[in-house]
Formats: structure tokens, C-alpha cells, sequence
């Protein structure tokens, strides 16, 4: 193929445009972690680091396609609810296109990091006095007056971008073994992602490039504080109910009502995956664990290693199995959470002794 796109466009004869609005994102890497990998104990361990994309998250691949849609449309506001990463690509794209955006967080619950890119990229920024699913409901009220165009994941086209993490992952791991892996690992909070990963590997079934039993297992976590996907791959799909209360120090994933599980679901059983709830203590674990390897992401992130491990100790994932974990956004988002998992500086004097004295402690 004549690919001239970068990144996300490389992949446009999967996407609804030839170009989008471009800073440009996606060609993310695909780490390798052979310490953790061996910890683990599988056959492949491969980190696809997702903050490495231009605002520090997976975000920027739906939006590069959303916000080139709402361009075509004419739309005069953009707007989202957000944990924060999603408000941090909608204010960064929307500056790109010219256009204004709103966003609603909710109150208290969003790392520094993320509102600090909005309010730079001059997004307005409004904190409402609830969680992130109340803060939906109202984007959703606004966008049917037509007061705003809504770019949350229940916007189709931003899926459609999203879906290049899938198509990546496919052909770096190829390039490297090839072969592709046997399942990747990761976090859910709106299961967007999971979706999105979900139709690109159902796409490439359809055109003939992928064996049905080469698709990877789709497998979600997420933070027992707020696993509503996990109870309801446990229940039964008609069981997914909303969770009123939400708490984990996983923020990016502090969701109550996935809005994706209708599509999400199909792609985890299909695949023969699953979905686990992981601890804020074994979250902050493999946060360090991926530090330790020089990957640094925010605490979601560390959620799909998180549930390997937990996958891997009761033998649900295969000692054998070539396995790719998902990081969606950068360890600088939320420094606060980094600070806690790593430790804060300690003061000295400003004199070489003080140091070497401090240091032989
Ligand atoms: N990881 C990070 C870092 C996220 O920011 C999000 C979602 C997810 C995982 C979950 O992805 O919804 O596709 O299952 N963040 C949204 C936001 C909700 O507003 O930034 P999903």
C-alpha cells in the first residue's frame, strides 16, 4: 500500500477519512520488559505504551478522527465528560481545529496533570459536584439540545481511531516474532478501548487478513472500587447495572456505567477472554513493577499488569502464552499518585558532606 500517513493515518483505509486533524499521534512503542516478563512467568511479555501519544494517552487516537468529523460538520462547541485524559485530547485537538471546547470533570477526582493540559490548551473547564457518570448524563443532555458535539466514546468515529491500537500491536508483534500475540491485557473503565479492539480484529476477519483463532484474547481490568464490566462478564450482560459508588486510586477508571459494555461484552467472550478486578495496592505494585523497567505510566495503566499477574498466580493465563499488556496513559498525568507509589525527595544541606552523610545512613 502507498502509506504517506503517519501513526494512526498510516491505517486510514480502515478509517472513514484519508486525513484527520494531526499533531500526529499513535506509532507508540512496544516495550519489551523481560524482568517483569520472567516475574510473570509467560512466554512474551510486550507493553504497549499508549502514553506515549502526543497529550500522554490513547486518547488522541479517537480524537484525530472526532474532532476531523466535527470540523466536517460545522459544529461550534465540542464538549466531554471526562476522568481527565479524554479533556486533556479533546482541549489539545480542539486548539488544533480551531475550535472551543467544554469540558465537565468531576470535582476533586481528576490528577493534576490532566486539568493543567485543558486549561492550557483553553479548554473551559467545569467541576461538577459528582462523579464522572453524573458528568456523562450532562454532556449527554447538552449534546441532545444541541448545545454541544459530544466526543466521549460514545462517539462512533472515535473509536474508529482507536481501533489502530489493535491494528499495531498485530503488526509490531509480527515484526518482532513472527506471529501475534495469544492476549492482550487491559484497563477498562467506559470499555471503549475494548471495543474498539474488538471491531478492528473483527475487520480483519471479514477482508480475510486474520484467522478467527488468531485473535487475541481480550482480556479487561479493572479496579475492584469500580468493576461493574467484571460483574457483569461474571453475570451475564442483561446484569450490567450501574455502580453509584466509585472509588479507586486508579482515577482514569473511576467509572460506574460503562457505556461501551453492550459492545465491549461480545469482543471479551468472543475471544475467549475475561475481565478482573485488580486492588489500589496491587495497582500501585505494578505501577513500580513497569517503573522498574523505565516505563513509567499513570496508576489505570498499571491496572492490565496488575491483572496478569492476578490472571497469571490461578493459572487463567498460561505460562506459555505471548501476552501483550496495554499502559493508556504517561506516569506525569497524575504525579501526585507518582509520589506515593515512589517516594518524595529528601531535603539536605547544601554541602558534599551532608550528602555522603545522608547517603551512608
Ligand atoms: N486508561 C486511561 C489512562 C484512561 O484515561 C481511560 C479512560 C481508560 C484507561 C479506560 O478506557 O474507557 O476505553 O475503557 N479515560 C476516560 C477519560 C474515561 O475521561 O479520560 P476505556
Amino acid at each position: 500500500d502507498d502509506f504517506e500517513g503517519r501513526g494512526v493515518w498510516r491505517y486510514r483505509a480502515a478509517l472513514p477519512f484519508e486525513e484527520g486533524v494531526s499533531l500526529p499521534e499513535g506509532d507508540t512503542p512496544l516495550h519489551e520488559a523481560p524482568r517483569l516478563e520472567d516475574d510473570l512467568g509467560v512466554e512474551t511479555l510486550r507493553v504497549k505504551h499508549e502514553g506515549m501519544n502526543p497529550t500522554g494517552s490513547f486518547k488522541d487516537r479517537g480524537m484525530t478522527v472526532g474532532v476531523r468529523v466535527a470540523k466536517e460538520l460545522g459544529v461550534g462547541r465540542l464538549a466531554c465528560a471526562s476522568t481527565g485524559n479524554t479533556s486533556a485530547a479533546l482541549a489539545a485537538y480542539g486548539a488544533r481545529g480551531g475550535m472551543e471546547t467544554l469540558v465537565l470533570l468531576p470535582s476533586g477526582k481528576v490528577a493534576a496533570g490532566k486539568i493543567a493540559q485543558a486549561a492550557l490548551h483553553d479548554a473551559r473547564i467545569l467541576e461538577v459536584d459528582g462523579n464522572f457518570d453524573s458528568c456523562l448524563d450532562i454532556v449527554q443532555d447538552l449534546a441532545e439540545r444541541g448545545e454541544v458535539y459530544l466526543l466521549n466514546s460514545l462517539n462512533p468515529f472515535r473509536l474508529e481511531g482507536q481501533k489502530t491500537i489493535g491494528l499495531e500491536i498485530l503488526e509490531q508483534f509480527r515484526d518482532d516474532y513472527g506471529r501475534f500475540p495469544d492476549r492482550i491485557v487491559l484497563p477498562v473503565g467506559n470499555a471503549g478501548n475494548t471495543a474498539a479492539l474488538y471491531k478492528a480484529f473483527r475487520e480483519l476477519v471479514q477482508s480475510g487478513s486474520l484467522d478467527p483463532e488468531q485473535v487475541p484474547k481480550l482480556t479487561g481490568v479493572q479496579a475492584e472500587g469500580a468493576a461493574p464490566m467484571v460483574e457483569a462478564v461474571e453475570n451475564g450482560w442483561d446484569d450490567t447495572k450501574r455502580w453509584d459508588e466509585v472509588e479507586t486510586r486508579a482515577t482514569a477508571i473511576r467509572i460506574g456505567n460503562p457505556v461501551n459494555a453492550p459492545k465491549a461484552l461480545p469482543g471479551i467472550r468472543e475471544t475467549g477472554g475475561t475481565a478482573v478486578a485488580v486492588t489500589d495496592e496491587e495497582i500501585t505494585t505494578a505501577q513500580r513493577d513497569l517503573a522498574r523497567e523505565g516505563i513509567g505510566v499513570e496508576p489505570a495503566s498499571a491496572a492490565s499488569v496488575a491483572g496478569l499477574r492476578k490472571l497469571r498466580s490461578d493459572d487463567t493465563v498460561g505460562g506459555d502464552e505471548d501476552v501483550v499488556c496495554l499502559t493508556t496513559g504517561h506516569l506525569l498525568k497524575d504525579p501526585d499518585a507518582a509520589f506515593e507509589a515512589g517516594g518524595e525527595p529528601e531535603p539536605v544541606a547544601n554541602d558534599t558532606q551532608a550528602v555522603l552523610d545522608l547517603l551512608a545512613e
